[in-house]
């Protein structure tokens, strides 16, 4: 019965999540870009930059943030770096990226200082929801969804640091993950024995559960702002 969770959540659930994100991303693209335009202008001033640079300075150093609270502003940046990181860590998990060894590493770069970075980022983000003013504007599914991303970031740095920490038995080869996700990327769907018979299997499955279900609630909650900021920035800017 353990066994067939375990493989939904590797195999079906992966395929179902990526399917749920791309098609909620797809339809929410659309209703946007199809409802009515606003007449006058959203536009903020003084126009001291082009364009571009003004989109890529209000994203990217998020002003707006640093004028209202330098504390916010700081779990901001760093999380919002450590997600970038994040993404690069899981890309190595599928494809050897040479241009990432650079910085000579093991997979994951930072040495599981990325999920540290964003689990006490995330609690932050979900206490703060408890004071006022913020408390005042949030929706259960903005705790929920905040509980759901911290747990998939718990299980991953478990399961990454058990192995970095050299817990001998605990150890999966990177290459063992990237037969398992060349196998999900060809339809070919396989679980390498290194993986499903590592002993922290069941961290892996539950890292990936609440990562898959993270991934399919995306495009359907606030967390879709990682999008529609750069629009919103961009209509301001116009
Ligand atoms: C919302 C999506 C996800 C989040 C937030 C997330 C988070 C994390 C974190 C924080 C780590 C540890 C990184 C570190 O300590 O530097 C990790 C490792 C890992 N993640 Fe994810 N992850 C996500 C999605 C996935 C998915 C979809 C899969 C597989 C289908 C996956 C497979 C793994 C594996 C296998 C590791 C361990 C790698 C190792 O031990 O070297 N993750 N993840």
């Amino acid at each position: 019965m353990l066994d067939l969770f375990a493989y939904i959540v590797m195999v079906p659930m992966v395929y179902l999540a990526f399917i749920l994100f791309v098609a909620g991303m797809v339809w929410k693209l659309v209703r946007v870009f199809r409802s009515p335009s606003i007449t006058g202008t959203l536009g903020l001033f003084p126009r001291e930059l082009p364009r571009p640079l003004a989109v890529a300075r209000d994203a990217f150093l998020v002003p707006s943030a640093f004028r209202k609270d330098r504390v916010f502003w700081v779990f901001i940046v760093a999380f919002h770096a450590a997600v970038l990181f994040l993404i690069l860590g899981h890309c190595e998990l599928v494809w050897n990226i040479p241009a990432l060894q650079v910085i000579p590493h093991r997979v994951f770069l930072g040495a599981g200082s990325v999920g540290m970075v964003m689990m006490i980022g995330t609690l932050y983000f979900l206490f703060r929801r408890f004071g006022a003013p913020v408390r005042e504007i949030s929706v259960p599914e903005d705790y929920f969804l905040l509980i759901i991303l911290f747990l998939s970031i718990l299980f991953g740095s478990i399961l990454h640091l058990v192995d970095r920490l050299g817990i001998g038995a605990m150890h999966v080869p990177v290459q063992a993950y990237r037969e398992y996700f060349a196998g999900l990327l060809t339809l070919n769907p396989r679980l390498p024995v290194m993986v499903s018979y590592s002993p922290h299997y069941a961290v892996m499955v539950i890292h990936i559960f609440f990562s898959n279900l993270f991934i399919m609630l995306f495009p359907f909650s606030k967390m879709i702002h990682a999008v529609f900021a750069f629009f919103a920035y961009s209509t301001a800017r116009r």
